[in-house]
This record gives C-alpha cells, sequence and structure tokens, in this order.
C-alpha cells in the first residue's frame, strides 16, 4: 500500500474539505430539507433563453465560442463589465476588468499576485470559508476581525492598525464580503465603507471586496460599493454572475488598477490559459439581448418572498434565546444560539428529524461560534422553507429543555 501523503506537497497539507461541502453531501438525500449550500435555485435558470444563445452562437461563430481565447477574457465581455461597474460609480475601462473562472478563481489568483508566506491578511469573522481556502495555500498570517449587525467592526479594526503599526507592522490586504455577507447575511454601514477607505490610505492595505450578492436587494437600493469610494486605487473588486445567472457557466471578474490586473492576468496565464470562451460569450449576448434588466428583478422579487418565508417561519418557532440577522439580500441568515448550546451536536438531532444546516464554527477563523449556525433560504420552495425552519425549532427546543417557543429577538 503506497502513502500517497508522503507524495503531497507542504501546502497541500493546509488543503482541508470544508464544514460546507460536507454538509453539502446532504443535499443528495432526497428526504432532508437542507439550508446548507447557498447555491442559486435552478428553478429560475433561464434555459431556453440559454438554448436559444447557445444556438445562435454555435451558428454564427463557432470558431470563436468553441476557441481559446485571451487569457484577460473576451474584449466585448470586458468592456460590459467595465460599462456595468460605471454604471455603479466604478469609472472604469475595459482593460481595468479581468474576467475569471466565478470570483472563486480571484481569489486564487490574489493569493498567487499579492502573498508572502508569512504576510498578514485580514477577513471578517465569521467570514466566508472559501476565500480562507483559497488563500491559505499561499501561508499568509490570518486575523479575523469582528462584524455586527453594520458589518465588519472598523473601529476595532482601526484600533488593531495602530497596535500593528506601533510594532512596525501592517496587514498585506483586507479581504470583506461587505454587502449581505456570507455566512451572515449583514451589509457593511456606507459610514463604515468610508471609514475602511480611509483606513487602508493610511495604512497601506489592499482591500479585496468580494461582491456576489450585490444584484440581490430586497429593500430599496444597496449602498455603495466600498470600491465606488476608492480613489487611491487600494480596492480590489470581485463580481460574479454565478448568482444572478448560471454558476454552471463559471463567469466572475476582477476591477482593478490597470498593472494589478495585467499581472493577475499573466497568473491565470499559468493557471488555466483562459476561461470558457463559451460561456464568456452566453454572458456576453444576454447582456447585449437586455436579458439582465428583466431577469434580476425577477430574481429579487423570489428570493425576497423565500428570505420573508423563513423569518417569519423564525419568528412564528423559534424559541426564546435564539435570535438571527435581517438581511436586506443575498441568500443567508445567521443564528445564534444560547452559549450553552452546541450547533454541531444538535445536527445529528437535526439530520434525524430531516434538516441540515451548516455549523457556524466553521466561518470562524478562532475556533469560536459553536452556538452559531448558517442558513441558505436559496434553494427551497417555501414550502420547504417553512417546514425545515419547524423542525429545526423544535430540535433548538428539545435541546433547550422543553422551554417554552417564544418570539425571538432579531439582532
Ligand atoms: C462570498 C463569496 N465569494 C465567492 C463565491 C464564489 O462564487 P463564484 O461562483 O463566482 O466562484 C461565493 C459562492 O458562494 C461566495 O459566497
Amino acid at each position: 500500500m503506497i502513502n500517497y501523503q508522503d507524495f503531497f506537497a507542504e501546502r497541500a497539507q493546509l488543503m482541508q474539505a470544508s464544514d460546507i461541502r460536507e454538509a453539502f453531501k446532504l443535499t443528495e438525500n432526497a428526504d432532508i430539507i437542507s439550508f446548507a449550500g447557498g447555491f442559486p435555485s435552478a428553478e429560475y435558470f433561464p434555459v431556453q433563453e440559454v438554448e436559444e444563445i447557445v444556438s445562435e452562437l454555435l451558428a454564427s461563430s463557432p470558431g470563436i465560442a468553441l476557441q481559446y481565447g485571451p487569457t484577460e477574457g473576451i474584449a466585448e465581455l470586458r468592456c460590459q463589465v467595465a460599462e456595468l461597474m460605471s454604471s455603479k460609480g466604478v469609472r472604469c475601462s475595459g482593460d481595468q476588468v479581468l474576467i475569471t473562472s466565478g470570483s472563486q478563481q480571484a481569489l486564487d489568483l490574489i493569493g498567487r499576485v499579492f502573498l508572502n508566506p508569512g504576510d498578514l491578511v485580514l477577513m471578517e469573522t465569521p467570514g466566508y470559508i472559501g476565500a480562507l481556502g483559497a488563500l491559505k495555500a499561499y501561508q499568509p498570517i490570518f486575523e479575523g476581525v469582528p462584524l455586527d449587525e453594520d458589518g465588519l467592526r472598523v473601529d476595532v479594526l482601526a484600533q488593531r492598525l495602530e497596535e500593528l503599526a506601533s510594532e512596525g507592522k501592517s496587514p498585506k490586504l483586507l479581504y470583506t464580503v461587505a454587502t449581505f455577507h456570507n455566512p451572515t447575511g449583514v451589509t457593511m454601514s456606507m459610514e463604515r465603507r468610508r471609514h475602511l477607505v480611509r483606513l487602508a490610505e493610511k495604512y497601506r492595505f489592499l482591500i479585496v471586496e468580494d461582491n456576489p450578492y450585490e444584484e440581490i436587494f430586497f429593500e430599496g437600493e444597496p449602498v455603495s460599493s466600498i470600491k465606488s469610494l476608492d480613489t487611491s486605487g487600494l480596492v480590489i473588486y470581485l463580481g460574479s454572475f454565478s448568482k444572478i445567472f448560471l454558476p454552471g457557466l463559471r463567469v466572475g471578474w476582477v476591477t482593478a488598477e490597470r498593472s494589478m490586473v495585467e499581472k493577475l492576468a499573466i497568473a491565470k496565464q499559468s493557471m488555466d490559459l483562459c476561461g470558457s470562451t463559451l460561456g464568456q460569450k452566453i454572458v456576453s449576448t444576454a447582456i447585449k439581448r437586455g436579458f439582465f434588466s428583466r431577469h434580476i428583478p425577477a430574481l429579487r422579487f423570489s428570493y425576497r418572498k423565500k428570505r420573508d418565508v423563513m423569518l417569519t417561519s423564525l419568528e412564528r418557532f423559534a424559541p426564546e434565546g435564539v435570535v438571527w440577522t435581517r438581511p436586506q439580500g443575498g441568500f443567508f441568515v445567521w443564528l445564534t444560539l444560547p452559549e450553552r448550546m452546541d450547533a454541531k451536536v444538535i445536527l445529528s438531532e437535526a439530520i434525524h428529524k430531516k434538516v441540515a444546516y451548516v455549523c457556524g464554527s466553521g466561518f470562524h477563523l478562532d475556533g469560536g461560534g459553536h452556538n452559531t449556525i448558517r442558513l441558505a433560504f436559496s434553494q427551497n420552495t417555501e414550502e420547504q422553507i417553512r417546514e425545515g425552519v419547524r423542525r429545526l425549532c423544535l430540535v433548538l427546543k428539545e435541546n433547550l429543555g422543553g422551554r417554552e417557543v417564544g418570539v425571538a429577538r432579531a439582532v
């Protein structure tokens, strides 16, 4: 028997299956109502529109759509994304856009291009596990910054930066999902965004703003991106078509200063030569057809209904002592249980009652969050959400020692 562990590089030892991936396996069991995976709902995939676009592309330009393309992405899509960004207050041109295989690839590219082993990376805790996984391979030191209902605690960050500066240190970058945060659903206030940009300028670190949920907003308009406040070129913006179109196409993008885009493109070249040309052509054609101006409002409407059902079901069934966030967009609600409860222990009982979730501890850098839970409302039907929350709350109630079911206070 060969022990293949002996062949793995040191950095491969740092690569571990995440709790989320493990939880996804549960979604394969049809009996279980799973709130684990934050996937977009397949019922909103515009199959007919895509069929038409693909037929059109294969008839008119198969030699382009099925060929390798430029590493930076097809020029047309880069310009379309630049226009989209400009319409949201980020003035940029096509050469400040790099098309990537989803924003997940952009995270790996950022690690490759910017991180030396031992560099300090700050991120929200709890934070997006996929960013942690991607950046980890480049062996930085991670430090978590807490967050509350207004997003990252920029005041805590400011204090820490001052301490670091007094030791002659500064972070290389700060990673944030400021809008409809994964996993908590909260959004960073405008005031904090401005403060954060000032801190980046003062202490000279990069901000990586990962913004895949921006368009899925439920109330009014979302606050402007951090990138739109950036006059020093320190913000690297990551966007994605996964949540508003088709994750299977793997089309996302980076918007940043030209020299950063050029370096990231060189790194991408050795990674995959280029992203899927067909995927990019499909996205580009959909934009030209005006598809998104019809599709995105419909998505907002449908996801908002699901969010509402989850929140009203929690209000109805959750036992006293359980609190949760009220996301204004995105896919996630974050539950905090009383301190003495352990979400990992409760998960096996929940699965027994045919409901699943992701334990919050997996999103914490510091091993905290044992009493927290992420619920994704994006994929289930309204009926499943109602029934799933009822089952979950029953388990929580039993674990609380059968105390009365009451209306929980939302944070
Ligand atoms: C915060 C965040 N960043 C990045 C991604 C990856 O998205 P993509 O499909 O664009 O790679 C996700 C997916 O869930 C996410 O939630």
